[in-house]
């Protein structure tokens, strides 16, 4: 026991493991303790593998939540006047939703606050997508960001490390421990960050499929419940959509490419999926404000979604005129049957595009903005052997047949066709 502590670390991992509660006196304890660093590694270690294998209770889950919340700042944005409302993917391949979403809400007459992470593994990150705009910065200071909500209404920037630190910690832990997987961990993680954002309203897109972290609706449904009864605990209302990621969203994956895909969304074209989950998206954001009377399809066709989108990316540097960059290298993967393409693997495409330079392994390494891939045929469509389906872009050449290796298989055709509706269900009041 830590000398002047006021509990012992064992005792809290011996409760969890053998499946009883924590009181709110040790949870507020656990986790104010490893924030200053008073307790040691090996053991919140074994108790986040308790919790991996023993779950918690719903109120156990609310205060483990809201003593990670503690652990930072809570923001205050009642100087904005406007209705304040975020958007939360739990990633997948080709989501670049908050680029059109974050401006066409703000158009709309909302505030949209969003702190972002760097993308990890196979999905790629918000941030990196808008750093391939030449002149953009993710870091913005709170007065900055305070005034551009105001004057704007969308801010998409770097979280500080003041926002639910205890999170970072965890985080990094579960990483090298295997309890990233856990729906009580995950769901307080995503939690803690958008609650302690102090927006008044949250729409969490929680994806399903290969691409994404719950491979299964069911798996996913719990995950949503869980986390819009953590919203609904801490006066956040919020609601989550379970969307498909089964196939690759829109038609380009990686950084550079992403954005210009978002920017024909904004400019009132683009792929249909992406459309159709930007406004779906959009219209629960602004419902969820009283904000209903105003069409988010409307503002993306009259041009109102793309002056606030050259403003957002403005005030943080960004020149929305700049040409983005683009790769180098470049090769085209061909159809090999003809036939209806029925299936495309949106993991292995996210491998192919993260292993092309797209994403990043650790924290610490860099990306590339030109990587990536392009969908040349989605399922449904008919194509000929030897017709074009996916391109692949990078600076490095020699990365490209650790890309192909990833893609093998990862076309079907002439199959069963079942791939999943984009809007699987919706979980909230
Ligand atoms: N994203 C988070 O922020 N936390 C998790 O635990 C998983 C995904």
């Amino acid at each position: 026991m830590i000398a002047g502590a006021a509990f012992d670390a064992v005792d809290l991992i011996r409760t969890k493991r053998d499946g009883a509660r924590l009181s709110d006196e040790q949870i507020d304890w656990v986790i104010g303790a490893y924030t200053r660093r008073q307790v040691p590694d090996e053991q919140i270690a074994a108790l986040l593998m308790a919790i991996f294998l023993r779950g918690m209770h719903p109120a156990e889950l609310t205060r483990w939540t809201a003593a990670m919340i503690s652990s930072g700042v809570r923001m205050d944005l009642s100087t904005v006047d406007r209705p304040t409302v975020d958007k939360h993917s739990t990633g997948g391949v080709g989501d670049k939703i908050t680029l059109p979403l974050a401006p066409v809400v703000a158009a709309c007459g909302a505030a949209v606050p969003q702190l972002s992470g760097r993308g990890l593994g196979h999905t790629g990150g918000t941030l990196d997508k808008l750093e391939s705009i030449p002149g953009w910065r993710a870091n913005v200071s709170s007065d900055a960001y305070l005034a551009q909500l105001r004057d704007v209404g969308a801010v998409v920037c770097a979280a500080g490390d003041d926002l639910a630190p205890a999170d970072k910690l965890l985080y990094a832990l579960r990483d090298v421990t295997g309890t990233v997987e856990s729906i009580p961990l995950i769901a307080s993680s995503i939690m803690s960050k958008k609650i302690a954002e102090g927006a008044e309203a949250l729409v969490l897109d929680v994806k399903v499929g290969s691409g994404a972290f719950m491979k299964d609706a069911e798996t996913a449904r719990v995950l949503a419940e869980t986390m819009v009864g953590l919203g609904d605990a801490h006066g956040l209302r919020t609601v989550a959509l379970l969307t498909a990621m089964d196939v690759p969203l829109g038609r380009t994956v990686g950084n550079a490419l992403e954005v210009a895909e978002a920017v024909e969304v904004l400019s009132g074209g683009g792929p249909p999926d992406v459309v159709e989950l930007t406004v779906t998206l959009a219209r629960e954001m602004l419902a969820a404000v009283g904000l209903s009377t105003v069409d988010p399809a409307d503002v993306l066709q009259n041009g109102r979604a793309m002056d606030t989108w050259r403003a957002m990316i403005a005030a943080q540097g960004g020149d929305p005129d700049a040409a983005l960059p683009t790769a180098p290298e470049r090769h085209v993967v061909t159809a090999t049957d003809n036939g209806v393409l029925t299936g495309l693997d949106a993991y292995a495409v996210g491998v192919a595009a993260w292993r092309l330079g797209a994403g990043r392994a650790r924290k610490e390494d860099s990306v590339s903005a030109v990587a990536g891939v392009v969908v040349l045929a989605k399922p449904g469509e008919r194509i000929e052997a030897g017709a074009p389906l996916l391109e692949l872009h990078t600076d490095d050449p020699e990365r490209i047949p650790r890309a192909l290796v990833a893609l093998d298989g990862a076309a079907e055709f002439d199959g069963p066709g079942d791939t999943l509706p984009l809007i699987i269900d919706r979980i909230g009041a």
